[in-house]
């Protein structure tokens, strides 16, 4: 098995670093690669994301990914921008299924900012179709008005677009999940609003006719935004596009007490994989030991899961993860009053320690 490593910009390279140790505490068979990308791979190749990055992605079985962009980049044309690095990837490889689990565990629960009882016990899994939506569709881009009352002033256009394949797969990727959890698959859609989410939730409704043993809703993303703050445990998988997802998701995320704990699968049609933390390359901490790489090591324990086929390991890595915030250690993020404070090295040191712990035992 090939693991291509991306550790891009920011924090990047600090958690991922973290998380290949942990990979290399398990003693796989795994052979690994680092790549630049983003940023990074721009100040030194001239592109985001170059040719022998994607040609390395798309030769290796799984790729793990750290974070891409920085502030400094804003005023690059679109197309040298880090961010398409990440964008590019997911078009590339067709990694069309977002697997973003949003999971409370029962240490962090006062680290929400919702009351301990709204949050204890919290498992949602937020499934976000990352290939199609607004953020692809084409035309897109800027000129002069045609018509209108504001006729002849600059203006800007994206295209929201789905198609019936591209929603009947992402489906089915909800009622598989939702077989193998508590069986209810909540659709989020503005279907009162856009055509394009007319189609999605009768397409869902349609594919749902094959899968009789799972409960479908259908939700409209504000009235989903409001509840997933007022009752986040009544949701067990959301099934959602490109950008009402990438909103939830981070929405989510906060309930769980930080976004530094959260881990994300993207997954093509054969399940092989991309594996990155869903927060950002959040450049003013970046360099100062301080960010926390867990959602990094938890990325890497679904590439466990999903592409390696290595489902003991994925348990203990999450075992390890559970074990050292039983321990009290608690990087900045997630720190509270009598908890130990650690940095990144150290978060990552613990997690090994407890790896390795469970070899010897076993
Ligand atoms: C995410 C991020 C990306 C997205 C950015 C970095 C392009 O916010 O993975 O959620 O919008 O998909
Ligand atoms: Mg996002």
């Amino acid at each position: 098995m090939k693991i291509a490593v991306l550790p891009g910009d920011g924090i990047g390279p600090e958690i991922v670093a973290q998380a290949v140790r942990v990979l290399r505490a398990l003693e796989l068979k795994v052979e690994l690669e680092e790549a630049l990308v983003g940023g990074a791979a721009y100040e030194a190749h001239g592109h985001p994301l170059p040719e022998a990055t994607l040609k390395l992605a798309q030769a290796a079985d799984a790729v793990l990914f750290g974070a891409v962009g920085a502030w400094k980049y804003d005023q690059l044309e679109r197309a040298l921008r880090p961010e398409q690095a990440i964008l590019g990837l997911r078009k590339h490889l067709g990694l069309f299924a977002n697997l973003r689990p949003a999971v409370c565990y029962e240490q962090l629960t006062h680290a929400s900012s919702l009351k301990p009882e709204l949050v204890a016990g919290l498992d949602i899994l937020i499934i976000r179709e990352l290939t199609g939506d607004i953020y692809f569709g084409q035309p897109r881009g800027r000129r002069q008005a045609p018509d209108g009352a504001f006729a002849g002033a600059d203006e800007a256009f994206d295209t929201m677009r789905y198609s019936r394949p591209e929603i009947e797969r992402i489906a089915r990727v909800a009622f598989e999940a939702a077989r193998k959890r508590r069986g209810k698959v909540t659709s989020v859609d503005k279907a009162n609003v856009l055509e394009t989410f007319q189609l999605w939730k009768d397409v869902v409704t349609e594919v749902h006719r094959g899968y009789s043993d799972v409960v479908l809703d259908h939700m409209y993303v504000d009235n989903a935004a409001m509840q997933l703050v007022r009752a986040p445990k009544s949701f067990d998988v959301i099934v959602t596009g490109n950008l009402f997802g990438d909103i939830l998701s981070d929405e989510a995320a906060m309930l769980t007490g930080s976004i530094g704990m959260l881990p994300s699968a993207a997954l093509d049609a054969r399940q092989k994989g991309l594996y990155e933390p869903i927060h950002g390359s959040a450049p003013d901490i970046a360099g100062k030991d301080i960010a926390n790489p867990l959602a990094t090591i938890l990325s890497m324990a679904m590439m466990l899961r999903f592409t390696l086929d290595q489902p003991e390991s994925a348990d203990r890595v999450e075992a390890a993860v559970r074990h050292v915030l039983q321990q009290g250690l608690r990087t900045a993020d997630i720190w509270s009053e009598g908890m130990r404070k650690v940095g990144t090295r150290a978060m990552g040191d613990a997690v090994v320690a407890a790896i390795t712990k469970t070899t010897t035992k076993s």
